[in-house]
């Protein structure tokens, strides 16, 4: 297989990873806790899910009631139009059910919605839940699904990876709130910084960083060490873990309020736990960039007044009442903050310079130090700024 194709069957088997209970409930809690009406009338749409299974809506259909829903629509995605083909059997309730058609199982979508307590037992949760099959496939991006988004008030999934930026253009360009997961590394792109930046999108409650588990369809091919990974989390079989998967948001939540603790500069040269910053007598300047480079988020000076450069996890402790984000070292300088642009026989002696070779150091794509006589170019940076301007710059 050309190496193209495996990146790409490989991006489309991970349009296959199944989001654990537990998992949503926790994320969704952060939201419940910080404003316990946050769902109280509204209409959630999880579409990209497979209802008759997925822990999406088993956890809205459960909660129904007690979060005040006024309507649930969960959709799924025809198994005909799927990229990646995992052995499709329909389920038991599926073909136990009068309305099972064997044309129509593979080739359509189905939507399941819930709104009121149809059989009776005095309660509205799963069993309560009505479907039949879509007119089309299922794909988010068709008419049939556009009007159910149009009609949501809050877009909740984990959706195909492969197609996370266009995913969530459908949900912004309709102006809707949103809860989905997506990898880390979708920040830093075009389409998600901005938004990320004007505060239109957030990062999530929980999970920002650390491992979340996956289950995947019975028998996918998955690397032992995730596989394992998994099972030392205690889920064993079929299931993979991402180490970069988060969430991404525009509901607000308690984490976003609290700030970060932090020391003064001068006490982070002295008692960093960090040597990189301990051992030095000041933080690096960026030669490309007005501003300082902070290589860990937790060595934030509380009193520095201009900007600073800091790792992309820095969003996931990021409180919008004590920073400002002013935009990102990176190739593209969206937002016009690069002090110097490399001409390429800057870049190629840089590189002689640091690996004593010929190559090109591409230093324009990310904030550039000078240590030791040599150019060294940093991971991404953010640029942020304390909101609080009492201090003066150093
Ligand atoms: C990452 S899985 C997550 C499934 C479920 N939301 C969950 O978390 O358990 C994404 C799902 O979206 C489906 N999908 C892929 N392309 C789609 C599209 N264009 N429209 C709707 N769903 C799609 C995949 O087949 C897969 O079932």
């Amino acid at each position: 297989m050309a190496n193209s194709n495996l990146t790409n069957a490989k991006r489309t088997k991970n349009d296959e990873f199944y989001t654990q209970y537990h998992d949503i409930e926790k994320e969704i809690t952060a939201y419940v806790e910080y404003n316990p009406d946050v769902f109280r009338g509204k209409t959630v749409l999880l579409p990209c899910d497979d209802p008759e299974w997925s822990n999406f809506t088993k956890f809205f259909a459960q909660n129904f009631e007690r979060f005040g829903l006024k309507k649930l629509i969960s959709t799924s995605y025809a198994e005909n139009s799927k990229i990646y083909k995992s052995g499709y059997q329909p389920t038991i309730f599926e073909t136990n059910d009068p309305q099972y058609d064997q044309n129509k199982t593979t080739k359509y979508g189905k939507i399941f919605t819930l709104t009121h307590d149809k059989t009776g037992d005095g309660k509205i949760d799963v069993d309560d839940l009505e479907w039949h099959y879509l007119a089309g496939d299922g794909d988010f991006k068709s008419d049939e699904v556009k009007k159910l988004r149009d009609e949501a008030d809050i877009i909740i999934t984990n959706p195909p990876f492969s197609i996370f930026r266009e995913f969530l253009a459908w949900v912004i360009e309709a102006d809707k709130l949103l809860v989905i997961i997506g990898n880390m590394n979708a920040i830093t792109y075009k389409e998600v910084f901005p938004l990320i930046k004007e505060n239109k999108v957030w990062l999530g409650a929980t999970g920002n960083g650390s491992d979340m588990v996956f289950a995947v369809p019975k028998g996918a091919e998955v690397d032992e060490k995730d596989r394992q990974k998994a099972a030392r989390l205690g889920y064993v079989g079929d299931y993979t873990r991402l180490g970069n998967s988060c969430w991404f948001t525009n509901l607000d939540h308690g984490r976003r309020h609290q700030p970060l603790p932090l020391m003064t500069m001068e006490d982070n040269l002295k008692y960093s736990k960090h040597k990189e910053i301990k051992s030095r007598k000041s933080y690096d300047q960026y030669e490309n960039y007005d501003a300082i480079e902070v290589p860990f988020t937790n060595a934030i000076p509380s009193d520095y007044g201009g900007v600073m450069g800091v790792p992309i996890s820095f969003l996931d402790k990021y409180s919008p009442d004590q920073f400002q984000i002013l935009g990102m070292c990176e190739n593209v300088d969206l937002y016009s903050l690069k002090t110097k642009v490399y001409s390429t026989g800057e870049c190629k002696k840089a590189y002689l310079k640091k690996f004593g070779k010929k190559g090109t150091y591409d230093l324009n794509a990310s904030g550039v130090v000078f240590r030791e006589g040599i150019l060294v170019k940093v991971y991404q940076r953010v640029l942020i700024k304390h909101r609080n301007t009492k201090w003066k710059q150093h």
